[in-house]
């Protein structure tokens, strides 16, 4: 049994829903959390999880959104955080990678929703492009709000900024960029990360696995990025799969 921890099922480039839970289903995998990227991506993560038993969501803002975040965005995640199958808060956090962003309210937008997830119980689902530093440091001056910890999705880093991480609790989870070809030094941050903070996802419809790059992902392809850590691990694809699974539960609460 497989899990997506990061996708965007509601993604409009994944037109037939229906279609993507019956290709991960047949893929044995069996949960898939649909993170959002601002309003609008939350609800439609609510009502995607009511519709398939699969789906779970996360609520939040990305950082590319965040001149949406306002009061009344803030009074609608606290209303989706009730939900029995919203499972953190995400995805939030910083990027730093494309012209026009501004810093301060990015940075304020993080704060603001790791307050939130404290607040609320939950996780977190953090995003870091090109924002490396003033991501460590943001989390090390917030420790007090990381009580329900987080997760670094789709991890890019180096193996120090992995060891930062491991020491605030995070976890760290390997996407499709794990099986690429170039990919030497995610492979040593795989390596030294614990097995018991190891965590899988797709972030669909985005960086496919290979041999799948350049086309569509789903997530019906997490198994791909979980048999690749198995392989770096030396270590069998069921006990690699069962042990994502438990962390998976530890971490988000919910599932
Ligand atoms: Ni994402």
């Amino acid at each position: 049994m497989f899990i997506d921890t990061h996708c965007h099922i509601d993604d409009q480039k994944l037109i037939d829903k229906d279609a993507v839970i019956k290709s991960l289903v047949r893929s044995n995998v069996t949960v898939a959390i649909n993170m959002g990227c601002n309003v609008s991506s939350s609800v439609s993560g609510k009502d995607l999880s009511e519709r398939f038993e699969q789906i779970y969501f996360g609520a939040g803002f990305h950082p590319s959104d965040i001149d949406d975040f306002d009061d009344k965005s803030i009074d609608t995640l606290i209303d989706l955080s009730k939900h029995k199958k919203c499972v953190a808060i995400g995805e939030i956090g910083l990027d730093y990678h494309w012209d026009g962003f501004d810093k301060d309210s990015q940075i304020n937008g993080f704060i603001k929703q790791l307050e939130l997830a404290k607040t609320l119980k939950l996780t977190v689902s953090v995003h870091c492009r090109d924002a490396t530093e003033d991501m460590i440091k943001i989390l090390k001056q917030n420790k007090n709000l990381l009580g329900y910890s987080g997760v670094m999705h789709c991890f890019s880093g180096s193996v120090e900024t992995a060891k930062e991480l491991l020491k605030l609790g995070f976890y760290i989870s390997f996407a499709g960029t794990l099986t690429f070809k170039n990919a030497r030094s995610l492979i040593d941050v795989a390596k030294i990360v614990p097995l018991e903070y190891c965590l899988t996802e797709t972030d669909s419809p985005y960086l496919s696995p290979h041999p799948y790059r350049g086309s569509l992902n789903e997530p019906k392809n997490v198994p791909l990025v979980t048999a690749r850590l198995a392989e770096i691990k030396e270590q069998n694809i069921e006990i690699v799969a069962s042990q994502i699974m438990q962390n998976a539960k530890r971490l988000f609460t919910k599932l």
